[in-house]
């Protein structure tokens, strides 16, 4: 452990010669210091998100009616205080929606803070006016509609704001929540599907509080280049909450719901699991593995086997910073069995392109640029045909990490640093993907089914300081 911190701190001091960015605007030294040391974290179970169904048939003339309001609160992180957040209904975080294939929705957002805001469905293929960005910005007192029909595989997505240059600090104060969609396939699939039993969300999430129990969120300069790490680290809205677990597969749908942290996940015992889906479908088969590697807005369905294991605690832990997200107590009867499938979907395959791009990722203390340019509402950067098979290269020019988030569909990971030899749980749909420093990927993308000459989607980095600060390009489908 010692020795971890130690590693931590002088890779810190490296990139801060690298990139000549000693002081900024903080002490880059304070940074792993528990500045809440004198506040006691609520003893909580894992809080699970209210499940949201709608109201309506979902038919194209009864679109289901999903009404969330963003508002500001309080919530109970610590026994000594409360922190003032901002939260979708509840106190920090909000609802999973439910969502199925082939239904007409609207998701009604009403705007009761006070200052404006847009709200993003991260993965979500939809039309670009339905997509919650910068350009559907809303007021105090409005709301905001996203109405559009569910067009894509079973998956775990998210919602977000995407408010132009104030994400980071938005999403930071509390504003974010899942959106599950389910289809005949997965249906029909022998899987954990119990919500809250033994299908359980799990957003993470680290924050920075101050002595008070408050949030701070106020990067420097060499916080927003190399990432706003908080030393609190959470899950569903509570400081190492406790699950109480069946005896059988447990399903995690968990979300790298960071601003800019990478997280290497594992369990205290080593065991393996087994990831069954990437951002935007299940993989074709499990993936057994013992760690998990996600960067920020990354989601990764994951089953786990805790049938033999009753009476027994483990945690879910973070072995990058050395941190515990969750401790699980195998503590009850299965209440029912499920048999991890071997096969659990169909994808496209691999295409030849017919077009290719290249996105190069720079910057300098902060602020960022793709092919030169920082993000600008008023320029439409690229313009691409639909249904046009095409390659996208994505190069990381500088010394720290970033990854390149795609609006509006899928991709497919072809390539990293070259190689064809994609590692089995990236080799699915993907809106998200990670590329360390110095690396670079490449991806097939294909824009399907809406067109919009003036309304564009986006992509970017998302370490959402880096968004807020460039790197961010706009492209129409057309
Ligand atoms: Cu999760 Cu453009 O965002
Ligand atoms: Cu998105
Ligand atoms: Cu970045």
């Amino acid at each position: 452990m010692q020795r971890r911190e130690f590693l931590t701190l002088s890779s810190v001091t490296a990139i801060a010669i690298l990139t000549g960015c000693g002081g900024g605007g903080g002490d880059s030294s304070n940074n792993t210091e528990n500045t809440s040391s004198s506040l006691t974290p609520k003893n909580k179970a894992l809080p699970i998100p209210n499940a949201l169904y709608g109201t309506g048939t979902g038919s194209s003339a009864e679109p289901k009616q999903y009404d969330l309001t963003i508002q500001s609160a309080q919530h109970d992180f610590f026994n000594e205080t409360d922190t003032s957040t901002y939260a979708v209904d509840g106190s920090f975080l909000g609802p999973t929606l439910f969502l199925r294939n082939g239904e007409n929705i609207s998701i009604n957002y009403t705007n009761n803070l006070s200052e404006k805001i847009s709200m993003h469905g991260h993965g979500m293929h939809l039309p670009a006016a339905m997509d919650g960005t910068a350009h559907q910005e809303f007021l105090p007192g409005d709301t905001w509609s996203a109405q559009y029909q569910v067009n894509q595989k079973a998956c775990t997505n998210w919602y977000h704001p995407h408010t132009l240059h104030k994400t980071a600090e938005h999403v930071y104060k509390g504003i974010a929540g899942l959106i599950i969609i389910e289809d005949s396939e997965s249906d029909a699939l022998d899987l954990p599907k119990r919500y809250g039993e033994d299908d359980i969300p799990l957003v993470l999430q680290d924050r920075k509080f101050d002595t008070n129990g408050q949030i701070v969120y106020n990067p420097s300069n060499m916080e927003i280049m190399r990432g706003y790490v908080g030393d609190t680290f959470i899950a569903n809205r509570a400081i190492e909450p406790t699950f109480d677990a069946e005896a059988k597969e447990i399903r995690f749908r968990v979300l790298n719901g960071a601003n800019s942290t990478v997280y290497q996940l594992g369990f205290s015992d080593g065991r393996s699991f087994k990831q069954i889906a990437t951002d935007n479908a299940f993989l074709e088969t499990p993936v057994s593995m013992t760690r998990l590697t996600l960067s920020p807005a990354e989601r990764a369905e994951i089953v786990v086997d805790f049938s033999g294991d009753i009476n027994s605690s483990l945690e879910l832990r973070e072995y990058n910073h050395g941190k515990t997200f969750v401790k699980i107590n195998v503590s009850k009867n299965a209440q029912s069995v499920t048999t991890l499938p071997g096969t659990l979907t169909s994808l496209t395959a691999l295409g030849t392109p017919v077009n290719t791009r290249s996105f190069s990722l720079e910057g300098s203390m902060g602020s960022f640029t793709i092919n030169g340019q920082a993000m600008d509402i008023t320029v439409i950067n690229e313009t691409v045909p639909v249904d046009q098979l095409e390659e996208w290269t994505i190069t990381n020019n500088m010394n720290v990490d970033h990854n390149f988030h795609i609006h509006a569909t899928h991709f497919r990971l072809v390539k990293r640093n070259g190689n064809t030899n994609i590692a089995a749980n990236e080799n699915g749909y993907k809106d998200t993907v990670y590329i360390p420093a110095g690396e670079n990927v490449t991806v097939q993308v294909k824009m399907t089914d809406y067109t919009d000459a003036t309304v564009p989607y986006m992509y970017h980095c998302h370490f959402l300081e880096h968004e807020d600060n460039g790197m961010m390009g706009q492209f129409t489908v057309v």
